[in-house]
This record gives structure tokens, C-alpha cells and sequence, in this order.
């Protein structure tokens, strides 16, 4: 490296980081911010009961809500980097309340979490820039709803326009199954979140997630990851938040993952420059690869859990570095990020009745120790007064292998799941089944 390039690097790491959230997602975050070169101590609000597992980590007890208090810890610890995990503080401005004060976040502001935050916002962004996406409709009655099923005569896709905690998305067997699901939105199942509702062409293909790390202008692209969103083997049973992940997904290549930062997520930068929107955070790209090629079928303005869980170990000891960057909008001027050449596998251990009414309260023992390819991911954790280990979520841990195979690192990720125990466990024992040939769950 010359030293004119040494020079215009960003020199200041990020020493003390806190990170916003309580899930697997937050957690993962914790481990790789923890593994990052710099970094002297990490606080997480309110964290979960793996939060104190980590080197350098601590958890504070304050509600991703509560900006008052996020800003005053921001000041009491001297936080360099704050990092918000989910979408839901992002789409009410905590990013904007805390760069008010200074603060380099690494998460959108109000404006650019829309992408998320309302569905209809983001197909208007991807169709003024012919971003490839599935028609759509907008429709605020049942009467203009039926007249469009009526003429469409096929199954539609409905989705509520606003954030509903990833349960606002119908898609249909038949046009019976539109219909009564646009008849369930307009009932007001989903408050205001369902005022608004899109109608959408049904498309067909596998699924991948892709994840940018932007700093307004510029962009680093990770492994493309696919999540298993569904409760049951074979993609059975209802929806959930995911049950399992893997990456890097084999079926986007190189090449492929090339065309999709060009025609994908780079025209959606300048779209939301275009805004006037300085978009300093993850960009999700959730994609359907059709027999026409990549489609968005929705953005997220966070990352994908469980995808972070399988994502975050592959990254190298710059993640801190590179997240400041692009807080900071500099990722021209700082270390490029390493990614490990493995596979590496993400299995979800959740709790019965999970994803409608997690049983929560049950004492969790584990028999294993981490180690340098196996990580334990909390997310529906916590400690009783007693200091156990309890259950407290639906989705309860991660457990993450790498490999050089995807069968190395999912015959390690499920040999260790039979070392933990709780009440009802409950997990799908084909995660990652694309890229498995060994099924010894
Ligand atoms: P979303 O909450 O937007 O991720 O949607 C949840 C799931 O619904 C996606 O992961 C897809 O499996 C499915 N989905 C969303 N939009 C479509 C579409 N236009 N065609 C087919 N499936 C879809
Ligand atoms: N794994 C899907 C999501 O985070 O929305």
C-alpha cells in the first residue's frame, strides 16, 4: 500500500460501538464487531442472555424506542459507532435523532428506511429507474381491489403497504385465496399499516438475499445468503421470520452478483440520491430469480435474520472499520473488507408454538463451547433473577458453522443443536437442503 493511500484512510477506528437491538441479527453483529481490529468495547440495548457471552460486550437496558436514553449512553460511553439492527427504530429516526447530535450511524434515516417501511414508496423508486420488479397495483378499497382481481383473473400476491412485522404479505394459491385475503386488510386486521395495500403479479423462482453496506454514494456487496422462511420441512407450515440460512448461495455466481449490483443495487443508490436521500446503511435486496431473470420483491433497510447469523463470520477483522466508513460516508477511504472463503451454515432452534405464540420461560442448557468455526447466536434469551438461562422469544438461538463444504458446516451446526436443550425445542432439519448431499440430521 503507498503511503498517500495510507494517509487518506479513515484513522479513526471505532473503539467504543453500541449496537441497537435484542435479536440473533444484533447478536451476530456483536460477535463480529467484537472480533473487529480497534474495537475496545461494544454495548448493546437492550441486547438479550448472550449478550455478556462476547469479549468486550455488555448490555444496557434500554428500549430500542427510547432516544433520550440511547443518546445520553451515546455520550456517558463516548460511542463512536452506533449500529441499529431492526427496521423498526430505523423507520421512526433514530439514525436522524442521533446524527442531529453528531453521531456516525451506521442505519438509514426516516426517509430511506421507506424502502422498508412502505411498499408502496419502493416499487414507485424501482419502476423510475426500471429497476425489474413484478407489476403491481395500489388500491385503498375493496370495490377497486375485486375490479382489479376481476380483470387480472389470476391469483395476486397482496401485501399491506406499511411495516407489519414481516406477517403482511399474502400470497395465494388461487384467486378465492386474493380475495379473502384483501377482504382480511380491509377488515383493519392491520391497522394502519394495512390503509394502503398492493396488489402484485404472482412470480415464480428461488429466492436469494442480497445485502449492500452503502455510505450514501458507494457500496460493498456481501455473499449472496438464502433464508428458509417457513416453520417446516419441505417449506411447509406458516410463515416466520426464517428458520434457517447459508452462504455464500451458489445459485448467484460471480458473474450473476456483478449484473445485480449494476442493474439492481446501484440504480436503487441513485434513485434514492435522486431523493435527496444520503443512505448509510444495509441495503436488503430480497430477489426472485425468475426464468427472466433477478426481480425485487421486497427491500429491507437492515440486515436479514437469520442471513446476518451465516454472513457475519465470513467477514473479516475490518466489519467495524468498514461500517464506520460508510457511517461516516468514506468507504473510498478505508480497508477493503475480507471475506473467508467458506461455506458456512445457520441452523434457527425455536420455541414451541413459535411463530403464533412462543412458550417462553424454560431453563436452556447448553453443552458446548464455541469455537473458532461454531458460534451460538442468542436471540429469545434471557437471564432470571436466578441468573439461568431462560427462553423469552420465538426464535430462541442460532447455531452457526463454517466449513469448506456446505455438508461440513450443516453436519456441525446440527451435531451441536443435539447439545442443546430446552422444553420444545424445535427446528427444521433441512436447512440449506439446496447445497446438501448428506441429510444426518
Ligand atoms: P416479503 O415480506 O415482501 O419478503 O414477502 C414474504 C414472502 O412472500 C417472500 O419471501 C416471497 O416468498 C413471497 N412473495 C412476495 N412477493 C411475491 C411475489 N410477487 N410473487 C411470489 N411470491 C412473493
Ligand atoms: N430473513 C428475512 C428477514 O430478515 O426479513
Amino acid at each position: 500500500m503507498t503511503n498517500l493511500k495510507k494517509e487518506n484512510q479513515v484513522n479513526n477506528h471505532a473503539k467504543n460501538i453500541l449496537i441497537v437491538g435484542s435479536g440473533g441479527r444484533e447478536n451476530a453483529l456483536a460477535w463480529g464487531l467484537s472480533h473487529s481490529d480497534g474495537v475496545e468495547k461494544i454495548f448493546i440495548a437492550p441486547g438479550n442472555g448472550g449478550s455478556r457471552d462476547f469479549d468486550k460486550c455488555v448490555s444496557i437496558d434500554i428500549a430500542t424506542s427510547d432516544v433520550d436514553k440511547i443518546k445520553n449512553e451515546c455520550k456517558l460511553n463516548k460511542i463512536d459507532l452506533v449500529v441499529i439492527g431492526p427496521e423498526a427504530p430505523l423507520a421512526s429516526g433514530l439514525a436522524d435523532k442521533l446524527r442531529e447530535d453528531n453521531i456516525a450511524v451506521f442505519g438509514p434515516g426516516k426517509d430511506g428506511a421507506q424502502l422498508e417501511a412502505s411498499k408502496s414508496w419502493a416499487k414507485d423508486l424501482m419502476n423510475k429507474v426500471q429497476i425489474p420488479t413484478a407489476k403491481h397495483w395500489e388500491i385503498e378499497n375493496l370495490n377497486e381491489a375485486l375490479t382489479i382481481i376481476n380483470e387480472f383473473k389470476k391469483p395476486l400476491v397482496v401485501k399491506v403497504d406499511g411495516l407489519a412485522s414481516g406477517k403482511g404479505v399474502m400470497v395465494p394459491k388461487n384467486i378465492n385465496e386474493t380475495i379473502q385475503a384483501v377482504k382480511d386488510v380491509f377488515s383493519g386486521k392491520f391497522g394502519d399499516a394495512g390503509k394502503r395495500v398492493i396488489l402484485e403479479e404472482l412470480l415464480q423462482g428461488p429466492e436469494v438475499s442480497i445485502f449492500a453496506l452503502c455510505d450514501g454514494e458507494r457500496m460493498v456487496v456481501l455473499p449472496p445468503a438464502q433464508d428458509h422462511k417457513r416453520l417446516k420441512e419441505g417449506d411447509q407450515g406458516p410463515n416466520t421470520g426464517g428458520m434457517g440460512a447459508y452462504t455464500p448461495a451458489p445459485l448467484i455466481n460471480s458473474t450473476e452478483l456483478a449484473t445485480i449490483r449494476e442493474s439492481i443495487l446501484e440504480p436503487t443508490i441513485e434513485a434514492l440520491k435522486s431523493r435527496g436521500i444520503n443512505y448509510r446503511g444495509v441495503i436488503y435486496a430480497g430477489l426472485m430469480i425468475t426464468s427472466s431473470g433477478p426481480q425485487v420483491i421486497e427491500y429491507n433497510c437492515r440486515f436479514g435474520d437469520p442471513e446476518c447469523q451465516a454472513l457475519i463470520p465470513l467477514l473479516g477483522a475490518e466489519l467495524a472499520e468498514v461500517l464506520l466508513a460508510c457511517a461516516l460516508g468514506k468507504l473510498d477511504q478505508c480497508s477493503k473488507l475480507s471475506i473467508k472463503q467458506k461455506c458456512s451454515a445457520c441452523v434457527v432452534a425455536a420455541a414451541s408454538g413459535y411463530p403464533e405464540a412462543p412458550i417462553k420461560g424454560d431453563p436452556i442448557t447448553i453443552n458446548f463451547e464455541p469455537n473458532e468455526s461454531v458460534q451460538i447466536f442468542h436471540a429469545g434469551t434471557q437471564h432470571d433473577k436466578d441468573g439461568t438461562l431462560i427462553t423469552s422469544g420465538g426464535r430462541v438461538l442460532s447455531i452457526v458453522s463454517q466449513g469448506d463444504s456446505f455438508d461440513e458446516a450443516f453436519s456441525k451446526a446440527y451435531k451441536i443443536i443435539k447439545m442443546i436443550d430446552y422444553d420444545g425445542i424445535t427446528y427444521r432439519k433441512d436447512i440449506g437442503h439446496q447445497v446438501r448431499k448428506e441429510f444426518n440430521a
